[in-house]
């Protein structure tokens, strides 16, 4: 079986993206196809390498049914490499990934997370992290509404992106 990998990428690797990794590890296991992705996040920001995903974020994916497990790491241009898709959560991490991509890989990888919601736009997923509540519930429905969208591009269907 082939897998197909992805790296969801910003800024703190303790909101947004181990939360988008923890939605789109659960609907690939929901759609029981778990082993065919390879799913990881980063941040682009080294401050909170080695800590798990903020609480906040922990209990409000917790409350939909998933897990966040993760450990933050600071994104590498060796990602590019290995990763089949990069996403970035907003303009400012598409900016940094730009920076640090190897030649070729920025334009061949690297999207915006919503770009793959239905109907995708160059829209952000705002940073919950000095908000409330709200926050985290709009970044969770912003990953479940982009996960499909996700699993068909990887399954090679990459018309229009
Ligand atoms: P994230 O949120 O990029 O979604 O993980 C943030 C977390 C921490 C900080 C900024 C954004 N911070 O500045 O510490």
């Amino acid at each position: 079986m082939s897998t197909a990998s992805v790296c969801f990428v910003c800024l703190g690797n303790i909101c947004r993206s181990p939360t988008a990794e923890g939605v789109f590890r659960g609907v690939v296991a929901g759609l029981g196809r778990a082993g065919e992705f390879t799913i990881d996040s980063a941040g682009t920001g080294a401050w909170h390498v080695g800590e798990l995903a903020d609480k906040r974020a922990r209990r409000a994916a917790q409350r939909r049914g998933y897990e966040l497990t993760s450990r933050a790491r600071q994104v590498t241009p060796e990602d590019f490499e290995r990763f089949d898709l990069v996403l970035a959560m907003d303009h400012d991490n598409l900016r940094e990934l730009r920076a640090i991509a190897p030649a070729g890989m920025a334009e061949a990888k690297l999207r915006l997370l919503r770009s793959f919601e239905p109907g995708g736009t160059a829209a952000e997923v705002p940073d919950p992290y000095y908000g409330g509540d709200e926050g985290f519930e709009a970044v969770l429905d912003m990953c479940e509404r982009a996960a499909l969208g996700i699993v068909e591009y990887l399954d090679g269907d990459r018309g229009g992106r």
